[in-house]
Formats: C-alpha cells, structure tokens, sequence
C-alpha cells in the first residue's frame, strides 16, 4: 500500500521529468500543479512576472486540489527553482491544503541555486509539516538523473 504523493509544478519540462522518475523509483500517485494562467513561454517574461510575483507574495490560482489528502503521508514536492525559492503554483499549492503531519521531501531542478531556500520557504508555508533536507537537479541533467534518483530513493 503506497501513501506517497509525488506533487509538481513545471514551466518548462525538467522538474516533470523528475517527479515522473521519483514516481517511477517510488511508486505512489501523482499531482500536476497547474496555474489556471500559465506563465509566458518566452523566459526574460516568465523571468520578469516570476519576480515581481515572488516579492509580493503573490499566489496564482490553480487547477484543481487533492481532495483526498488524508490518504498520503509522505509528499515529495517539486517545483522549478525560480529566484532561489519555489515557483509561485506551489506556494499556491502549500496554502491551499492543510498539510499538518505530513512528510515533505523537496525537489527542485535548478541552473546553478540548488535548492536556494525552497525548503525554509516550504516550512513556512506548510507550519505542521516535517520537511526534510531534499534534493535539487541540475535541468541539464535530468534526462540521466535515473540512477541518482534510485539511489537516493533506495532507503527512504
Ligand atoms: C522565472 C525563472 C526564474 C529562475 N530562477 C532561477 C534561479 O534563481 N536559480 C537557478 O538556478 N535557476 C533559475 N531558473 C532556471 C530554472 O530553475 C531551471 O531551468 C529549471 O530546471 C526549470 O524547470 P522546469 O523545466 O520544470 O520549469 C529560473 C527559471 C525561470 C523561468
């Protein structure tokens, strides 16, 4: 019986193709977190927006919720890095459910900030969660970040 939720956002691909992979090594269910208005395609806009919305604390609505929240204990929780923290979806994401003793393991994909400070931030969001250390992925290496990811996984 698996009560792992692996829960993502992805403007781009690379943190979907993590979480597809976690979710691979892992098992559990699946959770897209969707902006009900996507974000740019083009980068220095999504750039631009992205900032300005993080240093406001703005949070996007999005599609849909976990409804049945109680049955997962353990979360792994993927965003892009954006800014050195989690994409404005997720916080969205984190508000809008009570997470309250629950396990939160981060991950993110990233050009060079690692995990930046997406776990603090996380913690804040999610008060009455345990989040863990976490991980981050290079987005150049995704592709390749299979065995990594077993590794990692093996004895959680
Ligand atoms: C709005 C925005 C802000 C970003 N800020 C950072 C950053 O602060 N540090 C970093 O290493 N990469 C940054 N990046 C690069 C992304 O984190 C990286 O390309 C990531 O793998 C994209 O994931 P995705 O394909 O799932 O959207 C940023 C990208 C965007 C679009």
């Amino acid at each position: 019986m698996s009560r792992i939720l692996v829960i993502y956002y992805s403007h781009s691909g690379n943190t979907r193709e993590i979480a597809k992979q976690i979710q691979s090594a892992i098992g559990g269910d699946i959770f897209e977190i969707k902006p009900i208005k996507p974000y740019p395609a083009e980068y220095q806009e999504t750039t631009e927006q992205a900032q300005r919305e993080i240093n406001a604390g703005f949070q996007p609505e999005i599609e849909g919720r976990v409804e049945n929240m109680e049955d997962y204990d353990t979360l792994f929780i993927g965003s892009p890095c954006w800014w050195s923290t989690i994409a404005p979806p997720v916080a969205t994401f984190l508000s809008a459910h009570d997470l309250t003793g629950k396990t939160i393991i981060p991950f993110m994909t990233h050009e060079g900030s690692g995990l930046g400070h997406s776990a603090s931030e996380m913690a804040k969001l999610a008060p009455n969660a345990a989040v863990k250390t976490g991980r981050a992925f290079h987005g150049s290496d995704v592709k390749s970040a299979k065995e990594n990811i077993e590794k990692w996984l093996k004895d959680w």
